[in-house]
């Protein structure tokens, strides 16, 4: 007890001049209610605005969470995953799967809303966190206060959206290696894959699953087999459109249910069912799935916000995006 102690009393200190001394127009931390006096309304235009359109389309609050992730695992939360290509630079939007996101017509509507009152004022980064955020609140989910102060970025490259986010054949080592490279641990790792708990999936990104897992025409043996047979009458060998609830008949209510189903080996990713192969995540989904744990909605809440801090840039770095989806 008495060497960490000590070591830190000396540690501290050097950091913290090291910190200034490079870093200081940039150290700053995200803070709750950042806007405040310089744009009062900011977060009640924010969720205004978000509301008109989840209460038209429901199946869009999902899409916005997603939305954030993508965001924060590509070279942090900077507002990158909004950006169009253009002639000369291949953009994460079009990664090659282009994460089939949705929702890019909300960020626009809640910018030009905010551009209005508080010109050249609030990221776009902001925004996304913040509609991440109210989308969840609005379907019923949780509500957390989102720290604020984010700026954009000007770099988005397709490249790094494919290196980045984990595919949904990843495995159990490659996700908590993926998480814990940006600096979210094994709990966050079985807390956000929640985040399924609402949404959609193309039959793409689980179809492998159904046919030909190994190449031998076999099927994924951690996948329940009465669960493959209802998904193959969804979803064909080659079925580039169709849909599939990832939670189904919950996908639209923010519930602890997604555990439920992976515990039943009825996750539809393999990155679903592998959260079974590690002993914490392993916990994390029997407990929940048998209401003894702790309280997913508060977890959740602390996970976003850890996530919602991923390689954020502050102070006088990125720049505030006049138009989400070009760089100044
Ligand atoms: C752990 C690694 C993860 C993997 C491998 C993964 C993979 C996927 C895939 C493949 C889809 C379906 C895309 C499609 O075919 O349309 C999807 C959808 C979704 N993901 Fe994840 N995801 C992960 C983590 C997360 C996290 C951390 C969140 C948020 C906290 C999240 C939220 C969602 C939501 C809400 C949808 C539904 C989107 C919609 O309805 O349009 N995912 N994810
Ligand atoms: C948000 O909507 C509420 C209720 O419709 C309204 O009272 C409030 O003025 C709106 N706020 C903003 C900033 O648009
Ligand atoms: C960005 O791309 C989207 C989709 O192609 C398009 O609708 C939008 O107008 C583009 N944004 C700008 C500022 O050109
Ligand atoms: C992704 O690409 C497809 C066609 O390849 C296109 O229809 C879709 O609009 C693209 N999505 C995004 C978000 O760019
Ligand atoms: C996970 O996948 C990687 C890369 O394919 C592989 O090297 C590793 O052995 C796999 N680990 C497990 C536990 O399946
Ligand atoms: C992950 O971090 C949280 C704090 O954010 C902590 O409560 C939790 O115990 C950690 N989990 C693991 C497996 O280290
Ligand atoms: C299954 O995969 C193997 C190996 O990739 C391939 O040779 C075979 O044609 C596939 N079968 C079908 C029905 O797609
Ligand atoms: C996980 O739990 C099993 C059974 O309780 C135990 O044998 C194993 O050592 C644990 N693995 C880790 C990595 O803690
Ligand atoms: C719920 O899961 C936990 C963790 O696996 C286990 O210890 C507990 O006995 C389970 N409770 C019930 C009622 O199944």
């Amino acid at each position: 007890m008495m060497l960490p102690k000590l070591l830190s009393v000396f540690f501290l200190p050097l950091v913290c001049v090291h910190f200034l001394v490079l870093d200081g127009t940039n150290a700053q931390a995200l803070q709750v209610g950042f806007y405040k006096s310089k744009c009062p309304s900011f977060e009640a235009i924010v969720r205004n605005t978000t509301a008109s359109f989840i209460s038209r389309a429901p199946s869009l609050a999902p899409a916005l969470l997603r939305m954030h992730f993508h965001d924060c695992f590509v070279r942090g939360c900077d507002g990158s995953v909004l950006i169009n290509t253009t002639s000369s630079n291949q953009a994460e939007k079009d990664a090659i799967p282009n994460q089939t996101l949705r929702g890019f017509h909300v960020i626009d509507a809640v910018k030009s809303a905010v551009e209005k009152q508080c010109p050249d004022l609030v990221s776009c980064a902001d925004i996304v966190a913040l509609v991440a955020r109210d989308a969840v609140t609005l379907i019923n989910g949780p509500s957390w206060s989102v720290p604020l102060g984010r700026r954009d970025g000007r770099v988005s490259r397709s490249s790094e959206a494919l290196a980045n986010l984990p595919p949904p054949f990843a495995n159990i080592t490659q996700l908590k290696a993926s998480f814990r490279s940006k600096g979210l641990n094994d709990t966050d790792l079985a807390v956000l894959s929640g985040g399924h708990t609402i949404g959609i999936s193309h039959c793409a990104s689980f179809s492998n699953r159904l046919y030909n897992f190994t190449g031998r025409g076999d099927t994924d043996p951690s996948l329940d087999p009465n669960y493959i047979v209802q998904l193959k009458r969804k979803c064909s060998p080659t079925d580039a459109t169709s849909i599939v609830e990832m939670d189904p008949g919950s996908a639209k209510i923010f519930d602890t249910s997604y555990y439920t189903i992976v515990k039943k080996r009825r996750g539809l990713f393999e990155a679903d069912a592998a959260l079974l192969n590690d002993n914490v995540t392993s916990a994390y989904v029997q407990q929940q799935a048998n209401s003894s744990g702790t309280n997913f909605f508060n977890d959740f809440a602390v996970s976003m916000v850890k996530m919602g801090n991923i390689g954020v840039l502050t102070g006088n770095r990125g720049e505030i995006r006049k138009i989400c989806s070009v760089i100044n």
